[in-house]
């Protein structure tokens, strides 16, 4: 997905916007580019290619202190340098990056084009930065400000602004204006942008990776936020709310810095995230267990004992993989709780005149915090009085903001679009968040000592997966070449199983299926063959033998079997098992989960994908 960077401050601008650029390069992108200013004009760089190519490409005399810089992942137009941004007006005054999705660009095209201006790109950004420029010259010509320096009502803010009331749909962006050489404005409508605060200099961008290296102190944009950003100060304001409402914001302290965003000895960030789980899992439970009462300590979630007990029921909403870790969560906490749980997609559930009932705690689940999906559906539950936390892994993100309260992950930067590390501390915050709701219900304070310990044992437990890494390794490559592969799973094995088939599918292009063991026989058994692969939970619970019979059932029709099991299965019975270690029944699907993820990836290796950034795919998706 697009990336944006700017800076204005006392640095060479283009070396701080080329690095904030490659940092953002994991997101995925088609095409690149950036404009300085340099003695008071604009110098724009672009290339169809790599961040590499707009380095090499850069002349290395500008020393310009003031740029902005864009990562493209085609929306409007064939990924080509034309279509790169910044895109600029005819006169070459204003420059414009921009992320997101502007709906009405035809329309604005059109009217653009009938009075005469000539459009150079196909794109729904263009006509912005010859907006901007129209809006600026009207002003200055009705002012009589040729110089275009800030008259009142003159601003480069208020043209952004005026600009922006015609435009619908989503936005990020970033405005240079060469007339305004100390300044860039930027505006939030959808698409994040984050300001990252210097000292004498100031930083923007989509993502506080490209920032991280510059400063850790930021502040989020909210939507329908505008701010001018200036190398000592800046100020933000509300698109519709007027000049008066004009505020400094506190900024935040980001929790990452430059290093966990290096690859270190790894080749790519999936493999690298899946190798971080350990830490990343230590870090999720570290201070949340209480030995003492046997519970566990939610502190973000700002529930009381008595505001736990009247929950009648969770329901987990997220997207994608997100919506997978829900449905673990749901069924660890249906367990531990006793009270009833579910998932469902956030993509589904605001269309879909949802009952919000008082009772329900909501849990929006995201590990970017931006999925425009559960944002919107965290706004609909919240017009409609339902109480929600959020289970986020990036703090002040929209979705976490917008919740007020929840569980932060703390998985690190997870930069791979596959998620792994975050997915697996969703689960084990929703295994914590059960055992905390079951503790004021009627779980057992041995059973919850004997939960806290089967925690603490999971780090060490992934460690183990994480040795046997060849060996799975080794049943990937053997099994690579299949085109379709089915992921069956019961019960706990049941979320397990769709998690396992979307990370295959979605890093190697394999098609991976995932059924419940028990719908095997009424449908797509048809489709077993020796081409066929399955691969079979087998968690150590009371449906061992039922497991087994399935994969009898498998084999017996030809199709190949890779087991997955933490129980004992007879010898010689799958062609291939991977073998994980026992975890407290409940905790199972949390290490289960694991191994898929590194059969995906090696599936993926083996096939020469491009792991980080698979085909159309993007780490955050901000807009519908
Ligand atoms: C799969 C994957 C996606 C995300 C989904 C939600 O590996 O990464 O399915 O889980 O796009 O993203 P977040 O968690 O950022 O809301």
């Amino acid at each position: 997905m697009c990336g944006i960077v700017g800076y204005v401050g006392k640095r060479d601008a283009a070396p701080v916007l080329v690095e904030g650029l490659h940092r953002l390069e994991y997101r995925g992108y088609d095409s690149a580019g950036l404009a300085v200013l340099h003695r008071g004009r604009l110098q724009v760089t672009k290339t169809a290619g790599r961040v590499q190519d707009l380095r090499d490409k850069l002349k290395s005399n500008t020393k310009a202190t003031l740029g902005i810089g864009h990562t493209r992942w085609a929306t409007h137009g064939e990924p080509n340098e034309i279509n790169a941004h910044p895109h600029t007006d005819t006169a070459g005054r204003i420059a414009v990056v921009h992320n997101g999705i502007i709906e009405n660009a035809e329309h604005l095209r059109a009217q653009l084009q009938g009075n005469g201006v000539r459009l150079v790109s196909d794109t729904d950004t263009e006509p912005l930065a010859h907006m901007i420029a129209a809006e600026l010259a009207a002003a200055e010509a009705s002012t009589g400000d040729a110089d275009g320096a800030d008259t009142v009502g003159v601003s480069l803010e208020e043209a952004v602004m005026r600009t922006l009331r015609h435009v619908e749909g989503a936005y990020g962006l970033v405005v240079l204006d060469t007339k305004h050489p100390d300044q860039l404005v930027v505006a939030r409508n959808g698409s994040p942008i984050v300001l990252g605060l210097g000292e004498d200099e100031m930083f923007v961008a989509s993502d506080v990776a490209a920032l991280v290296r510059y400063t850790r102190q930021v502040i989020y944009l909210e939507d329908g936020e505008v701010a001018t950003i200036r190398a000592t100060d800046y100020r933000t304001t509300m698109l519709n709310g007027g000049q008066a409402n004009k505020q400094v914001r506190t900024p935040t302290t980001v929790d990452a810095d430059a290093d966990d965003y290096d690859l270190g000895t790894y080749q790519d960030y999936m493999r690298k995230e899946i190798h971080e789980q350990p830490d990343a899992l230590r870090r999720a439970l570290l201070g949340r267990l209480d030995d003492r009462f046997a519970t566990a300590r939610l502190g973000g979630i700002n529930l009381d004992a008595r505001d736990l007990r009247n929950i009648r029921q969770i329901k987990f909403l997220g997207c994608g993989s997100a919506y997978y870790a829900g449905q673990m969560g749901a069924m660890i906490i249906e367990e531990l709780a006793r009270i009833p749980a579910d998932a469902e997609p956030a993509s589904e559930f605001r269309y879909r005149s949802p009952v919000v009932d008082p009772d329900t705690l909501y849990v929006a689940v995201s590990q970017s915090g931006e999925t425009s999906d559960t944002l919107m559906a965290v706004q609909e539950l919240k017009r409609k009085g339902g109480q929600v936390i959020g289970a986020v892994n990036v703090v002040g993100s929209a979705i976490g903001r917008e919740c007020g309260r929840g569980i932060f992950l703390h998985a690190g930067p997870e930069v791979a679009v596959a998620s792994t590390k975050a997915l697996t501390n969703m689960a084990v915050s929703f295994a914590l968040l059960g055992l905390l709701l079951g503790r004021v219900r009627d779980l057992s304070a041995a059973s919850g000592h004997r939960i806290i310990s089967g925690l603490r044992n999971l780090p060490e437990q992934v460690n183990k997966i994480l040795h046997n890494e060849e060996e799975i390794a080794t049943i990937a490559h053997r099994f690579a070449q299949a085109e379709h592969m089915f992921y069956i799973g019961r019960v706990r094995g049941w979320p397990v199983a769709r998690e396992g088939a979307q990370k295959l599918k979605e890093i190697s292009y394999v098609h991976a299926e995932a059924y419940q063991a028990g719908e095997l026989k009424h449908g797509p058994l048809a489709l077993i063959h020796r081409d066929m692969p399955s691969v079979v939970i087998i968690p150590s619970d009371d449906l061992v033998a039922k497991n087994v019979s399935t994969i009898e059932q498998i084999k017996a029709r030809g199709g190949p079997v890779i087991a997955l099991a933490s129980a004992e299965i007879p010898e010689g019975l799958a062609d291939a098992v991977i073998k994980v270690p026992r975890a407290e029944p409940e905790l199972e699907p949390i290490l289960l989960n694991v191994p898929l993820q590194i059969l995906a990836y090696h599936t993926a290796a083996k096939l020469g994908r491009d792991i980080d950034k698979p085909r159309n795919l993007a780490k955050s998706v901000t807009v519908e």
